[in-house]
């Protein structure tokens, strides 16, 4: 068997602008009640949990202005995803929520105790996806002057995280008695300071908050670079990410893996699921339809000018400059923001435009998955079959359509073949991704 993970790639969010199958979305994104929707349909797909995006800014990289970023939503609305997430909790009993934190601004003390308070509230169905950040505006809204340097910022990052953990330690198990009879909420023996003195940070602690169920709540990470797969090696439970094919898809995991291996980590301890966005029809004639309808507007203007703005926000640098019908330059060494995210860009320019790239490529996608419920779920099998394993994080919009889809199409042809889980045994979010 295999795991499930659905990605909310826009975030706390307007989902669907410019988009079909908006709902009421467009009137009333800031509403809880698509999320809701969404977790009651994973839970009952036995998704092991949903991951919220998040940023910190509002990006005015393409063409050295915010016009782009605000016209297309991009980027933009990010409420709080730690606040939906409280919402959700209450919605499911099983599902797991991940919402991201930045460690390069969010103060350790603050973040440990934000998410034990969400591992409380889910009953032990919490985690933090732990990002660095990539924009110098980010750094900018929080009093730095640009962002640090990209390696610096994941050293940075192990420490904060090493504290975090320090802090949800610092209750010993059975600390909280709640023993009425004799007046004693929690045993003074069991809750200590850390006194954490730190190169970047420093606390003194214990949390003022015990921690919930998990102790530690979950830890996911993205970082495909070689200093972000180490951060992720070390501290993960999950790890995502999007190697193109089968062979990279290899690759990764055995480099995890053995990374993993030098920091004492047996590989059941940290899932690696693979972006993919499946593309469901009723029959494989109608999904090749849906695909080849999407690539169509892939191609015009306003897709490419998009497009353009999110590679800006990736890569730190305006591509409002260049020549869209010249090939891409060579940005090998100039990225500060997310190097591993435009290396996969670089890899695939090659004998394309500008244009021509914008329009095939695919930000999500390890594998293509295009065809009816039964197609793709065998196509998802034999994937993992070949690769090893862990499962798939599934990243495509989230509109009650696709969601369907997915929920009621692809995942029923997952579970027929045994091939995802039909019902949750762990009490956990932890113990349901230790599961298998
Ligand atoms: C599935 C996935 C989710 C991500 N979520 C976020 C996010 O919410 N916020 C963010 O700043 N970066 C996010 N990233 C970017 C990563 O944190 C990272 O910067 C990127 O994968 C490039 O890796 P590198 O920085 O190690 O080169 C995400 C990446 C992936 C693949």
């Amino acid at each position: 068997m295999f795991h499930l993970g659905w990605f909310v790639g826009n975030g706390y969010s307007v989902q669907s602008w410019g988009r079909d199958w908006a709902g009421t979305d467009n009137d009333d994104w800031w509403s809880p009640s698509l999320y809701a929707d969404a977790a009651r349909a994973l839970e009952r797909a036995c998704f092991d949990f949903m991951v919220f995006q998040d940023g910190l800014m509002v990006p005015d990289v393409f063409g050295g202005s915010m016009e782009a970023d605000l016209k297309f939503a991009q980027e933009i609305p990010r409420s709080d995803p730690t606040a939906m997430v409280a919402v959700l909790t209450q919605v499911t009993k099983n599902l797991g929520y991940i919402p991201t934190i930045s460690t390069s601004f969010y103060p350790p003390f603050m973040a440990a105790r934000m998410l034990a308070t969400l591992d409380q509230l889910s009953g032990g169905h919490a985690g933090g996806n732990l990002v660095t950040s990539a924009s110098d505006r980010a750094a900018q809204n929080f009093g730095l002057e640009g962002h640090h340097d990209h390696d610096l910022r994941y050293g940075m990052a192990e420490e904060w995280t090493d504290l975090v953990t320090q802090l949800w330690d610092s209750w010993e198990p059975g600390a909280v008695v709640m023993d009425t009879e004799r007046h004693v909420f929690a045993d003074h023996t069991k809750v200590h300071p850390i006194h954490f003195a730190g190169k970047h940070y420093s606390s003194r602690g214990p949390l003022n908050t015990p921690p919930g169920p998990q102790g530690r709540p979950v830890i996911s990470q993205a970082g495909g670079s070689p200093a972000g797969r180490e951060f992720g090696a070390r501290f993960a439970d999950v790890i995502f990410c999007v190697p193109n094919g089968i062979e990279s898809m290899k690759a990764y995991r055995r480099d995890i893996h053995e990374r993993m291996a030098a920091h004492g980590r047996a590989p059941e301890e940290c899932k690696i699921l693979f972006m993919v966005d499946p593309i469901i029809g009723e029959t494989d004639q109608v999904a090749r339809d849906i695909a080849a309808a999407r690539a169509e507007k892939k191609t015009t203007d306003a897709y490419v000018e998009e497009h353009l703005s999110v590679m800006s926000y990736f890569s730190g640098i305006d591509f409002a400059q260049f020549d869209l019908d010249q090939p891409m330059p060579d940005l090998d060494g100039k990225v500060n923001a997310q190097q591993s995210t435009m290396a996969r860009y670089q890899k695939d320019a090659a004998g394309k435009t500008l244009r021509e790239l914008v329009i095939a490529h695919n930000m999500v996608a390890t594998i293509d998955l295009v065809g009816s419920p039964d197609t793709v779920a065998a196509k998802m099998g034999e994937v993992i079959e070949e690769v090893g394993g862990d499962g798939f994080l599934l990243s495509g919009p989230l509109n009650r359509k696709n969601i369907a889809e997915i929920t009621d199409g692809l995942v029923p042809a997952l579970k027929r073949r045994g091939l995802t889980r039909s019902s949750y045994s762990g009490a956990t979010l932890r113990e349901n991704l230790r599961e298998f």
